[in-house]
């Protein structure tokens, strides 16, 4: 399964070079998304994460993170047979939310979770598509912390190795497709 999702990945994501802004290569993962072979084998993938060496499922909850993160993060939930958490940006969350705040290149970001959401003592999966700084993780992190809840692993699509990102999610493990 990591092999033919390596390979779907190597033949579907996109290089757009000069976007948003010149210099930057964007990976775009919408021709993925569209072939449901190469789809079906990166949720398989990003689901082994949530599984331990004989297949079990050892997760009570998936969580992931907006926008892109929601995509992969509900198949992998409905895939593992457990519920799927979306961690939102701020203001979206109709009731009771726990926030944790974090520094962009550029100003500051928040995102939210509902209170009841995680329930005390559940393990959950991150799922996203990019690991880059690593900021969006630490900080689902904190809030499934807020919960109650132990954050077992992140499972991305792409890990970005001239980012810090594994450093600054500490000693959270990652596994990654890819890594570019
Ligand atoms: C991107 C990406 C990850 C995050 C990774 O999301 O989908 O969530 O950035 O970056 P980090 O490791 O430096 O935190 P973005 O904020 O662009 O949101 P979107 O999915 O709504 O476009």
């Amino acid at each position: 399964p990591a092999d033919a999702a390596r390979d779907a990945m190597s033949r579907l994501v996109v290089d757009v070079p000069d976007y948003p802004q010149p210099g930057v290569v964007f990976k775009d993962i919408t021709p993925l998304l569209s072939d449901h072979a190469g789809f079906a084998a990166v949720i398989g993938a990003l689901g082994d994460a949530g599984r331990d060496g004989s297949g079990a499922v050892v997760v009570d909850k998936v969580v992931g993170m907006e926008a892109r993160g929601f995509i992969l993060a509900a198949p992998v939930a409905l895939a593992l047979g457990i519920g799927f958490v979306p961690v939102r940006k701020a203001g979206k969350l109709p009731r009771p939310t726990h926030a944790v705040s974090y520094s962009l290149e550029y100003g500051d970001a928040t995102l939210e979770v509902h209170q009841d959401a995680i329930a005390p003592g559940e393990r959950v999966l991150l799922i996203d598509d990019v690991l880059a700084t690593g900021g969006t993780v630490a900080a689902t992190r904190e809030l499934v912390e807020a919960c109650g809840g132990t954050c077992v692993g992140v499972a991305v699509l792409m890990e970005l190795s001239f980012l810090p990102g594994r450093t600054a999610v500490g000693d959270l493990p990652v596994s990654a497709i890819t890594t570019v």
